[in-house]
């Protein structure tokens, strides 16, 4: 086979710290070439040197068998390099098409845009994906964030491009659209583009790459025929020692209601939602995506107003017009979309975490060394690796401004508190932190709605779980019938139709 991309001794320090040590890898042309780590161990800053947004503090780069040396990500477009950047790239403010299209306009004859060719050609794009539910002229500030990495991945599959990027594309999806990106990397594949892969759901990684390179705190481990490494084995790799046990032990009894949501309905969005959460309870929310989950803990956390039902917390009414109202009731939210609603990623670490429950700090001037300490707690807690604790959230690694956002949720001190797919981005190991995390919480008599899209996740973890779809509940699983058929049947409308 021959090779399409050569790396050797690639480097990277960030103020003379050195987070990729001497990579030296050669990239088959036409192969799915996998890239695991922990958080924070080097994978995106090496795709990020392979798709011209960072260069290297030392090391060479071959493409095609050309020494190149990329200045912007233009320079890597250009010779067929494309990159789904694990952070969303899009102008929201810009419908889709201009999202796509961005910088590449394609002009008429005349020099004009040629709008019509460009929204024809998106339409194509997405239907090829499977999402031709997404309107061309959609404003992307009005998609579901599933929607919006599906318009990162048209992006950029728009221009031929023969080596293909991907970092971490199905954090967002449900099972649906991943195999519907399966699909798509195997006619990619076919058709002798080179894909490079990165995921921290293993399974995934098996399922679709032909090798797999091991990075651990930027140093390169293995390189391995897919078929070698079980997913325990590569977990292993990743963290250095065995890991067992992911999930821990359930609550057996749980305590008396603490919220109960009555007949709860959302103009086009929520239809008639009714249900109850126990104190020390893990109550789970699956559902595909679309089926309402999201907008459910919107309207709780009072980011959308409901047209009709009720909200009672321990045993009284309560009305919640606008987000600060849930938060002084003893909720918190931590949302899917971290960038868009739940850190500031200019801030550095510790105003993150506190930013929330920034009053609790103010005794009456605000008390840094409280927020600091606070701060190292939850990141030995959840290992959130940092360059310092001053350093901006946007110089961390996707996995641990996810970690950030957790904490934030949890400083505040809430008695019911409602994660949206807790887990995205992280890797096994603090995936296992934050299942242990959530448990205690639960013991200690929280209440936990925990909405998530991977099955094993919501099995492992929730004492009872409440199936959306289309806006409805349509079926409760108590914790010992929960398997992932049975919660598809449910999902899929198989079980539990109308
Ligand atoms: N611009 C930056 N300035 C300073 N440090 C940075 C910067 N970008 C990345 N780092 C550091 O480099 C290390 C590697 O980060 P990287 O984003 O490559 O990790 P990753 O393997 O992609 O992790 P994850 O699974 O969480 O996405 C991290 O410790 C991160 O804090
Ligand atoms: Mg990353």
């Amino acid at each position: 086979m021959t090779t399409l991309v050569k790396t050797e001794g690639i480097s990277k320090e960030f103020s003379s710290v050195r987070v990729l040590d001497n990579i030296s890898v050669e990239i088959r042309a036409g192969e799915v070439f996998g890239i695991i780590g922990e958080n924070g161990a080097g994978k995106s800053t090496f795709i990020k040197i392979l798709s011209g947004l960072y260069q290297p503090t030392a090391g060479k780069l071959w493409f095609d068998g050309q020494l190149v040396e990329m200045r912007t990500p233009a320079d890597a477009r250009k010779i067929g390099i494309s990159l789904i950047p694990q952070e969303f790239n899009l102008v929201s403010d810009l419908c889709v098409y201009e999202n796509i299209f961005l910088g590449e306009e394609l002009v008429t004859k005349r020099g004009f845009l040629d709008i019509a060719a460009m929204m024809e050609r998106t339409r194509k794009l997405l239907a090829e994906l499977d999402v031709a539910a997404i309107d061309p002229s959609a404003r992307i500030q009005s998609l579901s964030v599933a929607q919006k990495q599906m318009v990162e991945i048209a992006k950029a599959i728009a221009f031929d491009s023969r080596f293909l990027i991907m970092d971490e594309p199905t954090t967002m999806l449900t099972s649906k659209e991943v195999e519907v990106l399966f699909g798509l990397i195997e006619r990619l594949k076919t058709n002798g583009v080179t894909v490079v892969y990165i995921s921290h759901k293993l399974k995934e990684v098996k399922r679709i790459c032909d090798r797999v390179m091991v990075l651990r705190d930027g140093e390169f481990i293995c390189l391995e025929d897919i078929g070698d490494l079980s997913t325990d084995e590569m977990a292993r790799r990743m963290v250095g020692r065995e890991l067992k046990e992911i999930f821990p032990p359930k609550r057996e009894v749980p305590g008396e209601v603490v919220l109960s949501v009555r007949n709860l309905s959302v103009e086009n969005l929520l239809h008639d939602i009714s249900f109850e959460l126990h104190a020390g309870e893990v109550l789970g929310f699956a559902g595909l995506i679309g089926a309402g989950r999201t907008e459910l803990a919107e309207t709780i956390m009072g980011l959308r107003q409901p047209k009709s039902g009720s909200i009672t917390l321990n045993g009284r009414k309560i009305q919640i017009r606008r987000p600060w109202d849930a938060l002084r009731a003893g909720l918190s939210y931590l949302s899917e979309d971290r960038q868009g609603s739940g850190i500031i990623t200019s801030f550095d670490v510790v105003r993150n975490v506190t930013l929330a429950s920034l009053k609790e700090y103010a005794k009456p001037f605000i008390s840094q060394k409280a927020e600091i300490d606070k701060t190292k707690f939850y990141a030995d807690r959840f290992s959130i690796k940092v360059p310092a604790l001053s350093a901006r959230l946007e110089q961390l690694s996707g996995g641990n401004q996810q970690k950030v956002s957790l904490a934030k949720s949890i400083d505040t001190q809430p008695k019911i508190i409602i994660v949206d797919e807790p887990t995205r981005g992280i890797d096994v190991k603090a995936k296992r932190d934050i299942y242990n995390f959530v448990r205690e919480l639960a013991q200690s008599g929280l209440s936990i709605m925990f909405i998530s899209s991977e099955l094993e996740e919501i099995i492992g973890m929730a004492d009872r779980v409440l199936i959306m779809r289309g806006g409805r509940i349509v079926g409760e699983l108590p914790s010992e019938k929960l398997s992932e058929e049975e919660i598809m049947y449910f999902a899929t409308g198989i079980k539990g139709g109308l």
